[in-house]
């Protein structure tokens, strides 16, 4: 009988201790990606001009596992005393889109809270390749001029009005006021602050010319918000917030490298001011889309934005503009 050629025994098969380290390295990698994905981390941005202790948010993604994380960080969030919270949108996610769980929202505390909606909460573009599907749309089909923007080439049977419209009562009832192509204007602390909320993108339904806007001035903090990056235009304004990515969630060091070199837009400020358009920050969200019944990230925390903090926040990371709101730098 001949005996079978060593090179032929499949690798792993006598090498048990490779095995085991193989299993543990994995369970060790999924425990320290569910860590990561319940530790926001701070971003402090210094802007001149903007009001203070404005506090941003985006994807929360309720779910029934994530929602003693999501209350830890609201009581986070009522500790900074913000006098301005704003919200970028994806309130639900896919397979959980069980109203109840926003009530959460009535424990949020501020002055002003304003939000615009995500496009999970429309169900658009939120399964399989319907997301790549939309953004290739949005690159060839739309335009997002300021001048000529439109975007309702989008919108698609799947656009849930029905869904966004109970949302937004909920949260109405919990004292946010949702703004689907509305202005606010506002006085904090003495300055006058002008909120554009945009509705969403991969929806179909953003509409920037719908909102009736006076033309800038200088003593006004003008901030556009719209999900989506890719649905943005170079509006006149101070500041533009976006979320929608959650920094890529799964991080690996390429998309930072795209990241970095505009190719890719999936966290910071992918405008930065200094070539002359507007600056535009993409937060990396507080919650996950996922359905593994755990959240999980990779390189990519959540994150808490603060505008211009009264104090300052210990250990967040920090960034300053200057006077001509040119990006100046990180620490
Ligand atoms: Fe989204």
């Amino acid at each position: 009988m001949s005996e079978k050629d060593p090179a032929e025994k499949p690798f792993l098969k006598d090498r048990p201790a490779v095995c085991a380290l193989a299993v543990v390295i994995v369970v060790l990698l999924l425990i320290c990606m569910a860590d990561e994905a319940m530790r926001p981390a701070v971003t402090s941005i210094y802007m001149s001009g903007a009001p203070n202790d404005i506090v941003y948010f985006s994807d929360p993604h309720l779910k029934d596992y994530n929602l003693d994380y999501i209350n830890k960080s609201i009581e986070y969030i009522n500790s900074l005393n913000p006098e301005v919270i704003l919200i970028g949108g994806d309130f639900v996610s896919t397979y959980y889109e069980d109203l109840s769980l926003q009530k959460v929202w009535h424990n949020l505390k501020a002055p002003h809270i304003y939000t615009i909606f995500g496009n999970h909460d429309y169900q658009a573009g939120a399964g399989g390749l319907a997301g790549p599907s939309k953004m290739l749309k949005i690159a060839t089909l739309a335009n997002t001029s300021v001048e000529g923007y439109d975007i309702g080439m989008i919108r698609d049977d799947v656009t849930n009005r029905t869904l966004a419209d109970e949302l937004k009562s909920v949260l109405e009832d919990a004292g946010i006021t949702v703004l689907r192509n509305e202005k606010a204007e506002l006085d904090v602390g003495g300055i006058h602050m002008r909120i554009v909320g945009l509705d969403d993108g991969w929806a179909g339904l953003s509409d920037p010319k719908s909102v009736e806007i006076s033309p800038y001035t200088d003593d006004c903090f003008t901030v556009y918000m719209v999900h989506e990056f890719e649905c943005s235009a170079d509006w006149d304004a101070d500041l533009v917030l976006s979320g929608h990515t959650h920094g890529g969630q799964f991080a690996v060091p390429l998309l930072y490298l795209l990241n970095a070199a505009k190719i890719l837009q999936i966290s910071g400020f992918v405008e930065d001011g200094s070539n002359g358009k507007t600056p535009h920050y993409i937060t990396r969200g507080l919650g996950g889309a996922g359905m593994s019944g755990i959240e999980m990230r990779y390189h990519a925390r959540p994150e808490i934005v603060v505008i211009n903090p009264s104090k300052e926040i210990k250990g967040s990371s920090i960034i300053f503009f200057d006077e001509n709101k040119s990006y100046l730098r990180h620490t």
